[in-house]
C-alpha cells in the first residue's frame, strides 16, 4: 500500500467515525494544537482564493459564558475549552479594494455571498477534520445566525462582516455511538438526476430512522441527541419539554418531529425577516 493509501484510509475513517460532540472534558487545547486548526482553516479552498474569512477564538471563560448567553441554551458552548466564530468577512476584502484604486461589494452581490458562505464553511470544516485527527470532537452551531447582532455588537465585529457560524471544539467525553444516515445510494445520482417516486422516498428515510418507537429515549436517541447530550449537563428540563411536545403536538412520525416541533415550518419561514435585518445592519442589502 502506497503512502498515498495509507492516508487516505486513515481520513477516510475519520469521516466515518466523526460525529458532533457535544459533552468535552474540562482540559484545554495546547496553543500549538489550535494553531494547526488554524491553519487548516486558512488553507482551505476559497472562491477566487479572495478569502474573505475572518475566525475569532472564543476560550476565556466569561467570554465563552456571555457567548453561550447570547446564542441560547445549548450548554457545549460554555463548556467547550475552544469556541471559533466564523465570519464571512467583506469588510476587509472592501477596505484593500478602496486602497487599490478599485471597487468590491460583496455586500450587493448575491454571488459573492454565496460563494463566500462555502468558503467559510470549507474552513470550518477543516478545523472539524484536522480536530478529529488530533482526537479533538466538535459541534457546529447555526443558531448563532439568529442573534448576528448581539455578536458583532459584542465581539466588535465591524459593518460588512457577518457572524454566521459558530463551532465549538474540545476532548469528547462522551461521542453519540451512532446516528442514522441515508443510504449513500439515495444521495448519489449517476450522470443525471434520478427522480424517486413516493414509496423510494418513504423507504429512504424509514431505512435512515427505522421504526417511530413510543420508546421516546431510545427515538431522541437517533432523531435529537441535542436534548440528551444537554441533559447530561445541565437539569432535565429539555427532556421533560422535549416528551411532552410530542404528546401535545401528536407527533406520529419522524418528519412530523423534524417539521412540527424541531424545525416548525411556520416558525422558519418567519425567520426570514429577522435574518434579512440583521444582514441589513451589516450593510448587507442584495
Ligand atoms: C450547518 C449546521 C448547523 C448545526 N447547528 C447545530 C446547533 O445549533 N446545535 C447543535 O447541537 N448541533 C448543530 N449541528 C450539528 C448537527 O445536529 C449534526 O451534524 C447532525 O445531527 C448529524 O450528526 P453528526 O454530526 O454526529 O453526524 C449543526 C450542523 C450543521 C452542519
Amino acid at each position: 500500500m502506497s503512502r498515498y493509501n495509507v492516508i487516505f484510509m486513515t481520513l477516510y475513517d475519520l469521516m466515518l467515525n466523526r460525529r458532533s460532540v457535544r459533552v468535552f472534558l474540562k482540559k484545554e487545547i495546547p496553543e500549538n494544537v489550535i494553531e494547526k486548526l488554524l491553519n487548516a482553516a486558512n488553507n482551505a479552498p476559497s472562491g477566487g482564493n479572495i478569502q474573505p474569512i475572518s475566525i475569532i477564538t472564543v476560550k476565556r471563560k466569561e467570554t465563552r459564558e456571555n457567548l453561550a448567553k447570547i446564542i441560547g441554551p445549548q450548554p457545549w458552548i460554555k463548556n467547550a475549552p475552544l469556541s471559533m466564530i466564523f465570519c464571512l468577512d467583506f469588510h476587509r476584502v472592501k477596505r484593500w479594494a478602496e486602497l487599490s484604486n478599485t471597487d468590491f461589494q460583496g455586500e450587493n452581490s448575491l454571488g459573492h455571498f454565496l460563494i463566500g458562505y462555502a468558503d467559510i464553511m470549507c474552513a470550518a470544516q477543516n478545523v472539524v477534520m484536522t480536530a478529529e485527527s488530533f482526537q479533538l470532537g466538535s459541534v457546529y452551531v447555526g443558531s448563532i445566525q439568529g442573534t448576528m447582532d448581539e455578536i458583532r455588537e459584542n465581539f466588535s465585529i465591524p459593518k460588512y462582516v457577518l457572524p454566521l457560524m459558530l463551532l465549538s471544539i474540545g476532548y469528547p467525553d462522551s461521542k453519540p455511538e451512532t446516528m442514522p444516515k441515508l443510504r449513500t445510494d439515495v444521495i448519489t445520482h449517476h450522470e443525471k438526476y434520478r427522480l424517486l417516486n413516493d414509496d423510494a422516498i418513504m423507504k429512504a428515510y424509514d431505512n435512515k430512522y427505522g421504526e417511530f418507537d413510543d420508546d421516546v429515549d431510545a427515538y431522541l436517541k437517533k432523531a435529537y441527541i441535542e436534548v440528551l447530550e444537554a441533559n447530561k449537563q445541565e437539569s432535565g428540563n429539555w427532556l421533560k419539554l422535549v416528551k411532552k411536545r410530542i404528546k401535545s403536538l401528536n407527533i406520529q412520525n419522524h418528519a412530523q418531529f423534524l417539521f412540527n416541533l424541531r424545525y416548525p415550518t411556520e416558525a422558519m419561514v418567519k425567520q426570514n425577516e429577522p435574518i434579512f435585518q440583521q444582514m441589513k445592519n451589516a450593510g448587507f442589502k442584495f
